[in-house]
């Protein structure tokens, strides 16, 4: 047990970035500084403090046509099963519920023992895959460098709203670039641990996996994606190209269905963001 207990939830600002991407990483995960200020300024991360020490947090991202994700659910080792996570996703649902918004989250296992009881309801699931060494270059289909704007107008079709924000300013990072390979597009970008692939959007799985193989291809280094667990040819194929599953993520929702989709991505653009 800690020596003190933390009871108040508080609200984070981008100075909390620090701290919080120590959690993020106690927990093994591969946000980095600029994900976590991406939050705090774009979002409403509520926390918890052991003194001056942040040892919990949760996150509300809201998007548009009222939908908003909930993510960056951590609570420190010494700190877990005593209601702080389930306190942190309440005041989370409280904003939202406020602003009439439905949640979603892509859920880890123990998250989901957390969400369920609280009223969320699953939706797809994802497998978190990682390329741990892309394999020696070889002859790939042609990678073009893609547009923003052609990204985010897809992008809308398959979340079933627009998330133009969280998208641009992805893509407006160092070491971030759009790219397209015949009917696929899809953003690259960095993280802590490996760099991220995702959205992933094509007509077909071979496209997919064509656009996968490509961007692998261009640079060394660890690769993670969050593939659809539905679309079963590409989870397959990238398996048969050395990526190895990680974890599996339960996508949940709390409110009422607000999106059509007009296409099933191949990976997205991460837990975190949905
Ligand atoms: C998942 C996590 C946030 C839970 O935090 P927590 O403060 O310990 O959770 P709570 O105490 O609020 O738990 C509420 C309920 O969820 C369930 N629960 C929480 N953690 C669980 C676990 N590891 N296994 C099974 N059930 C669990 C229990 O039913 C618990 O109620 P109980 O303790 O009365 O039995 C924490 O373990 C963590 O940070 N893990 C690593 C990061 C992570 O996976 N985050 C979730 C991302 S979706």
């Amino acid at each position: 047990m800690a020596a003190t207990e933390p009871v108040d939830i508080v609200e984070l600002g981008v100075g909390d970035a620090q701290a919080g991407l120590v959690l993020s990483t106690e927990a093994g995960w591969n946000q980095n500084e600029a994900d976590w200020r991406f939050f705090l300024s774009k979002g409403i991360v509520f926390g918890m403090r052991d003194g001056a020490r942040l040892v919990a947090t949760a996150a509300l991202l809201p998007y548009s046509a009222a939908n908003a994700w909930i993510s960056m659910v951590l609570v420190t080792a010494d700190f877990r099963r005593r209601g702080i996570a389930r306190r942190l996703v309440d005041a989370c649902l409280g904003v939202a519920t406020r602003r009439g918004l439905t949640t979603w989250l892509d859920a880890t296992p123990a998250g989901t023992s957390v969400y369920g009881p609280l009223g969320f309801t699953p939706t797809l699931q994802l497998r978190r895959l990682r390329l741990p060494k892309p394999p020696e270059a070889k002859a790939t289909r042609q990678l073009s460098a893609g547009n923003i704007e052609a990204l985010v107008v897809r992008d809308a079709g398959a979340m079933g709203f627009d998330r133009s924000t969280l998208l641009s300013e992805f893509a407006a990072r160092s070491g971030s670039h759009v790219v397209s390979c015949a009917q696929a597009m899809a953003l690259i970008r960095d993280g802590r641990t490996a760099r991220h692939i995702g959205p992933v959007l094509a007509d077909r799985p071979d496209q997919a996996l064509a656009l996968v193989d490509a961007v692998v291809g261009t640079e060394p280094g660890s690769w993670l994606i969050d593939a659809v667990h539905s679309q079963d040819e590409f989870l397959n194929g990238l398996i048969r190209s050395g990526w190895n599953i990680e974890r599996p993520f339960q996508r949940m929702r709390f409110g009422r269905a607000t999106m059509l989709s007009a296409e099933l991505p191949f990976a997205v653009a991460g837990p975190e963001f949905g």
